[in-house]
């Protein structure tokens, strides 16, 4: 039996109550923790938590790792739900011409972008897409990320895209973290139907996600419902045909332009709406007094130059708000989940406790791990993070680049071993 005892900590944040699964906008800035507090992990899950002041922890035995904690917070490890962690290269060639003055949409429209990943994807072994994210994942948890949704998106045909879910499962077997697949399948038109749109969906409907679901392969599908893209209605046929297969959407909506594509979702019962760096009136309308996850994406924002979702408008209208990272090689080349709060709060006016909430248990909401995960409350997942010495929780985010994390569990184990565990 594993046990793990964490002694002494400054505070443990984001101590929700039992039973929390997702956190509304109100109750966001007020981020609850246990001061001078203790920790306990039995067999991978929280089974006690308490204040020195008032509550001594339980006897450690022999075998308790005993982690002592002074100076330091706890806080519950990241949950990335939206990321394309598996592609074959990277694309910064593209990143200078974007730099050197080209658009997005402009390197898309002479076949690089979604595209050119493409390429290299379908080129790929399934060996070597698997070594490539398997390297990347394990940074990712090192920098404290527990869950983490992919989607596959890079194979725009039947045998790639499903070869894009067979890999993202084999990591899901071989990592500790807890990983949820997207099929996401209609994220460009390949070439091959360029001039055939209706043909690719009929492809996606009739073949490729019985396929997926046959096999058990996705839990979600995606759709990358934008202008020069997937249309309204073709969301709406896809998230149509998913839900009758028992998943839920989670989708790419007003990334750069407003076509309609929240009011769909939302009437879909989409569990997220991804990007809304273009929201409009209607749009916010449309969301408020839903249960749909606006998960917002400022790693996007950031490296594209385009404008930030209005994530104050949306906590103001109490939504449940999460962050993502958006890791990718087109638009967001980082999984790095601090640097998205750092830039939440900076660029988008999220408070720092806003941030933390959004980034954990929104975060796993989005991905149906709101019971699982995202709070330091017993009954969850023992996968959190342990800082280094650090004035307030606030400083998280405040030391933009700067490596805050310590030392870091998944299910009771230890994948980052930091100065606290010395
Ligand atoms: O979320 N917008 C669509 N998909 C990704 C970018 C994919 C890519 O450029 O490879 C995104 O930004
Ligand atoms: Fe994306």
């Amino acid at each position: 039996m594993s046990r793990v005892l964490v002694l002494n900590a400054k505070a443990l944040l984001g101590t929700w109550p039992l039973g929390t699964t997702r956190v509304n906008g109100a109750r966001m800035p007020q981020l609850p923790q246990l001061e001078n507090a203790w920790l306990f992990a039995e067999n991978g899950r929280i089974t006690a938590i308490g204040q020195h002041a008032t509550e001594a922890p339980p006897e450690p035995t022999p075998e308790t790792r005993i982690v002592h904690a002074e100076g330091r917070f706890v806080l519950p490890g990241f949950c990335d739900s939206h990321t394309h962690t598996v592609f074959a290269a990277t694309r910064e060639g593209e990143w200078e011409d974007r730099l050197r003055g080209l658009t997005y949409q402009q390197i898309a429209a002479r076949g690089g972008g979604i595209m050119s990943s493409a390429h290299a994807l379908r080129a790929a072994s399934e060996e070597d897409l698997f070594q490539q994210a398997l390297t990347r994942i394990q940074e990712l948890m090192r920098m404290g990320t527990v869950a983490l949704e992919i989607k596959t998106g890079y194979g725009l045909n039947t045998e790639a895209e499903l070869k894009m879910l067979r890999v993202i499962h084999r990591l899901r077997r071989t990592l500790p973290l807890e990983i949820k697949a997207t099929l996401l399948a209609a994220h460009a038109v390949p070439t091959e139907y360029k001039e055939d749109r209706a043909a690719y969906m009929r492809m996606i409907l009739h073949e490729l996600l019985p396929r997926a679901v046959e096999e058990g392969l996705a839990d979600f599908l995606d759709v990358f419902c934008e202008t020069g893209y997937f249309t309204v209605k073709d969301m709406e046929d896809l998230l149509s045909a998913a839900a009758r297969y028992g998943l839920k959407g989670k989708v790419h909506v007003n990334q750069f332009t407003s076509l309609g594509g929240v009011a769909s979702a939302v009437r879909h019962h989409a569990l997220s709406v991804d990007h809304l760096e273009i929201m409009t009136e209607q749009d916010l309308r449309a969301l408020r007094g839903t249960d749909t996850i606006p998960t917002l994406l400022p790693g996007c924002s950031f490296f594209l130059g385009i404008p930030y979702a209005p994530a104050r408008r949306l906590l103001e209208a109490d939504h449940a708000v999460a962050l993502a990272s958006d890791f990718n090689p087109g638009s967001a080349p980082s999984g790095n989940m601090v640097h998205t709060m750092a830039l939440a709060c900076t660029q988008m006016k999220m408070l720092p406790t806003e941030a933390l909430t959004a980034a954990t248990q929104n975060g796993a909401a989005a991905m149906d791990l709101g019971k699982q995960l995202g709070s330091l409350t017993v009954g969850k997942h023992a996968s959190f993070i342990i800082t280094r010495p650090l004035p307030s929780p606030a400083a998280i985010p405040y030391f933009f680049g700067s490596d805050v994390i310590d030392t870091v569990f998944i299910h009771g184990d230890i994948v980052r071993s930091g100065s606290a565990i010395a």
